[in-house]
């Protein structure tokens, strides 16, 4: 079959403003301040800048490489990598990256209702009905969050942020580079709005001085390691397929040393300054970001400007405006990454592609946003879609990315060669890698993997893994195993059938081609 004609990049700066924008979403903005502040903030960034040198730019350097030098979809990059099992490889990391996928824009339909409420009701107390509770039990922005969640209003905002997602990908890189080219310097410039504001506020540099105060002692727990590693992967947009799609859309002579450079130094910025911001924030109205990620970005940092003296509702306004251009930036490339994959492997058109992702993504995303308060006493965050986005999470997320580093990094290293690799990468690169590359993708990485995967293995049998493994849901016995059982047969087993379906498509153009030579000859 004749592969269809490609996209390609109009331009290099549109190429970095995508990878970046896709690098640079929620994890940047509240995922990181959460961690760093439950990790020991100044502390934070030792392990943080080790896993990004040590793991964050080689592996990115090997995704683009990758791409770059396959010209096609992941799961194909994959399959020249190692063959059908690499095809698997592929297709396994982009079927976790559609997990995540799902609910990363649930959250992003969240967002879009707190931007909504903004404008006027977020402010103001309410009852949660839902949950048993009076107006003024909660605080503002709590209750507000507490009343979306409860109602079907996020299956409406879901819906509204998979059509922008469409609309995004549906002319592929042209359409693509278009909306990151606004985006992307909006973000830039909402991101230093707040933390002028931040800083300028009395007490602002108190958050900052925790952010520059290391506290070595809890650099000894291997839970703040496994934290900045995870965090690494997240936030570079690694282990999706992402950055190796976005690669394949690069001219044939683009130099990947110094993109990789570029888009790791343009997202690790970014969230720096994205840290100072929000502990100058929430240090002002002693507001403790001590909270997990969602009840940062839901109504711990709304608590905080809500309490500003001045243009509180503006500023509510401007950081849900950051979150949702970061966050739809960062959910169209992984919508791009699934789309491209079926594209190249099965020549289906892009229009075709992009319908079916967003009507199959948008019912995972609504399961995640069920409003069926299962929690009263709202812990868990309470409602069923809540639950399940918290269980999923903690497969995809603190396993699944991980494992796909990890197999990225075995198949390169050891089957195709590491060496191979970067021969193909200095090729066109002004930067010459040498062979402190190869050893860090066979044998550090790797390792450093496994150490991480092994830890969380230990501690999830000691500690019972998050809510325990005897989590009681109505008829269910264990929603923990029901989960973990979906996972793994949407990933494992649902790659499995996709590279059925590549391995018989070989076929029939086998038989095509012999049947094709027979008539002429
Ligand atoms: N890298 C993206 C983020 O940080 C997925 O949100």
């Amino acid at each position: 079959m004749e592969h269809a004609p490609r996209g390609q990049w109009k331009s290099k700066v549109g190429f970095i403003m995508a990878a970046s924008g896709s690098a640079i979403g929620l994890g940047n903005i509240v995922f990181f301040s959460a961690n760093a502040y439950r990790f020991g903030a100044g502390a934070f960034y030792i392990p943080y800048l080790i896993a990004l040198f040590v793991m964050g730019v080689p592996v990115m350097m090997l995704e683009l490489g990758l791409g770059h030098r396959a010209r096609r979809g992941f799961p194909e990059a994959m399959y020249g990598v190692a063959g059908i099992k690499g095809e698997w490889v592929g297709w396994f990391c982009l079927l976790n990256a559609a997990v995540i996928t799902m609910y990363y824009i649930t959250i992003l339909g969240g967002v879009l209702g707190m931007w909504i409420g903004a404008f006027g009701s977020l402010w103001q107390g309410h009852a949660v009905p839902a949950f048993g509770l009076a107006e003024g039990t909660l605080s503002n922005s709590m209750s507000y969050f507490f009343n979306m969640i409860s109602r079907y209003d996020t299956i409406a905002y879901v819906v509204i942020v998979w059509f922008l997602n469409g609309l995004i990908v549906w002319w592929g890189t042209k359409s693509i580079e278009k909306s990151v080219k606004v985006f992307v310097p909006l973000m830039w410039i909402f991101m230093i709005v707040l933390i002028v504001r931040g800083l300028t506020l009395p007490h602002g540099t108190n958050g900052l001085m925790l952010l520059f105060t290391p506290d070595f002692e809890v650099m000894k727990n291997p839970v703040v390691w496994q934290g900045a590693f995870s965090q690494i992967f997240f936030t570079l947009s690694l282990g999706f397929g992402i950055m190796a799609t976005y690669a394949s859309y690069l001219p044939k002579d683009s130099d990947q040393t110094s993109n990789a450079f570029t888009i790791s130094f343009l997202n690790c910025s970014f969230e720096y300054i994205a840290g100072l911001a929000i502990f100058s924030l929430l240090f002002c109205f002693a507001v403790v970001p001590n909270a997990s990620t969602l009840s940062m970005t839901f109504f711990v940092i709304p608590e905080g400007l809500g309490a500003f003296p001045v243009g509180a509702q503006l500023f509510g306004i401007l950081f849900y405006t950051l979150l949702l251009t970061a966050g739809l930036t960062s959910s169209v490339s992984l919508v791009e990454a699934l789309g491209a994959g079926v594209i190249d492997k099965f020549g289906v058109g892009r229009r075709p592609t992009v319908i079916a992702i967003c009507l199959l993504g948008l019912v995972g995303s609504t399961f995640f946003a069920l409003p069926k308060v299962i929690d009263g006493s709202l812990a868990n965050d309470g409602t069923l879609g809540l639950t399940l986005l918290d269980l999923f999470d903690h497969w995809a997320f603190s396993y699944g990315l991980l494992l796909c580093g990890l197999l990225e990094c075995i198949f390169v290293g050891w089957i195709l060669g590491a060496d191979k690799l970067r021969e193909s990468i200095n090729t066109t690169s002004r930067i010459q890698l040498n062979r402190s590359f190869d050893v860090l993708i066979r044998f550090v990485i790797p390792a450093v993997i496994l150490t991480i995967l092994g830890f969380s293995v230990w501690s999830e049998v000691n500690s019972g893994g998050p809510y325990g493994w005897n989590f009681e849901f109505g008829a269910h016995p264990n929603l923990h195993i029901v989960v973990l059982a979906v996972w793994i047969i949407f990933t494992a087993c649902g790659a499995m059938l996709l590279t059925a379906a590549g391995v018989y498509q070989r076929k029939r153009k086998r038989e095509r081609g012999s049947l094709l030579d027979g008539v002429e000859g």
